[in-house]
């Protein structure tokens, strides 16, 4: 198998590409260090990735242009890159979330569409649901988005779903429900709220905190995604990608607050427009056509998440940029990142949460854990750069 993975440098896109990589697929990853967070957090999200022979980097933006070339002879398309975050879509930056969440997958899907791809897998969103009247809710529910956000993430799936009618694509679309763990995106709750407790800073919660999200471990997402792209049956369909741990946004607080062995500071303010009261999927169809059953627990993922943020505090951790990791941008392919004379790179993840001898049938190992196992010359192209040097 090989796959094309958008969005590589990101939170989940970055889980997802070593999970790909550690099986022995191989990937060609894209991403334009979008400015919604910081390039160096996002070039140390590729650290690992960047050592596996088996993954092409390609610093281009899908919105740019065509993306034939990149699609060509790839079995299966991972499509993650988008302009995420629902409270910073109102006004001026609307533009960039037309630009990256609905004309990229325009551009993709066209490019898809002149070449013979066995899946393309879209992560779509829980906020294409806006204030659901059902709870849990389910796939056939009329979408009514309440943030601009939303609305794009919605197009986008619709574009799919377009394409899948039109072209033939096999699409998939997964909707994802608030992802947490290692590497989650700076603006996000939970690594604010860690950041936060471990400066002994005070935590802004918008709105009374008893909003409640149905919050997915991107470990599990990380095997739904990969679930959905070897599912039969399920072309032209939209899943739900949820139901790990339902909490409300004090709950979680406290949970951080045992992590951190203090009382945290805490401050209550108005609930920013966009945001919904509640999430919680309905979890049926995915499970009945993926086999896709979330594993971690809350209080498992959040510990997770939580020491991952005290190990990037760390003085030593706060590089100025990745080193030895050079992105040469321009050329669309053979322009990948090499790691030159470096050593392998630090363990910096904290394992999974837990084994997990319950996990469903056709389910993978989380992705950190994986790729800190990297195979060793197993198979040709497939040993991690650094080993390869040993
Ligand atoms: P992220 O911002 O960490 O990752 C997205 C990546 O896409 C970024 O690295 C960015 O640089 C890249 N990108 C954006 N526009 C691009 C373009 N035009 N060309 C190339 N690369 C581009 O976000 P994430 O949280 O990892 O989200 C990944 C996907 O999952 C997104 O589609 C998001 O809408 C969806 N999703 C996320 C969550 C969540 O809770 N994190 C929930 C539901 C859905
Ligand atoms: C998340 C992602 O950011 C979106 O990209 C994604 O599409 C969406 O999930 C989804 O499920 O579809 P959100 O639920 O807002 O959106 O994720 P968090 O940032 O984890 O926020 C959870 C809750 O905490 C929200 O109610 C938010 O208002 C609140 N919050 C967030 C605070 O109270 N304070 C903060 O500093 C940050």
């Amino acid at each position: 198998m090989n796959a094309l993975v958008t969005g590589c440098a990101g939170f989940i896109g970055s889980h997802l590409t070593e999970a790909l990589l550690a099986d022995g697929v191989d990937v060609i990853g894209i991403d334009c260090f979008n400015d919604n967070y910081g390039r160096r957090e996002k070039l140390r999200n590729l650290e690992r990735a960047m050592d596996w022979d088996g993954f092409e980097f390609v610093p281009i933006d899908l919105a740019r242009g065509d993306l034939f070339e990149l699609v060509e002879g790839r079995d299966t398309v991972f499509h993650l890159a988008a302009e995420p975050g629902v409270r910073a879509s109102w006004g001026d930056r609307f533009e960039q979330y037309l630009r990256n969440n609905v004309l990229a997958t325009q551009q993709l899907l066209e490019a898809a569409s002149r070449s013979p791809l066995s899946r393309f897998v879209y992560a779509s969103s829980s906020s294409i649901y806006g204030e659901a009247e059902t709870s849990p809710t389910p796939e056939d529910l009329t979408p009514r988005p309440i943030s601009p956000y939303g609305l794009t993430k919605l197009s986008a799936e619709q574009l799919c779903d377009l394409y899948h009618l039109s072209h033939g694509i096999p699409v998939v679309s997964l909707r994802l429900f608030s992802v947490y763990g290692p590497r989650q995106r700076p603006d996000m709750a939970f690594n604010r709220f860690c950041r936060a407790a471990l400066d002994d800073a005070t935590i802004d919660i918008y709105g009374d905190g008893d909003q409640t999200r149905d919050f997915t471990y991107v470990a599990d997402v990380v095997t739904g995604l990969r679930l959905a792209a070897r599912a039969s049956g399920v072309e032209g369909r939209a899943l739900n990608l949820g139901g790990g741990s339902r909490a409300s946004v004090n709950e979680a607080l406290s949970l951080i607050g045992e992590l951190a062995e203090r009382e945290l500071r805490v401050s209550y303010g108005e609930a920013p427009n966009g945001d919904v009261r509640d999430t919680c999927a309905a979890t049926t169809r995915t499970r009945e056509a993926l086999g896709f059953v979330p594993q971690t627990r809350l209080s498992e993922g959040l510990a997770a998440e939580f020491e991952w943020t005290q190990e990037s505090l760390r003085p030593a951790h706060a590089l100025s940029e990745a080193p030895g990791l050079q992105i040469t941008g321009g050329a669309r392919r053979g322009s990948t990142g090499r790691r030159r004379g470096a050593p392998p790179p630090a363990r910096r993840d904290p394992p999974p949460p837990r084994a997990n001898p319950g996990r469903a049938p056709g389910t993978e190992a989380c992705s950190s854990a994986a790729a800190r196992r990297p195979r060793t010359g197993a198979r040709r192209g497939r040993s991690p750069r650094g080993a390869r040097r040993r």
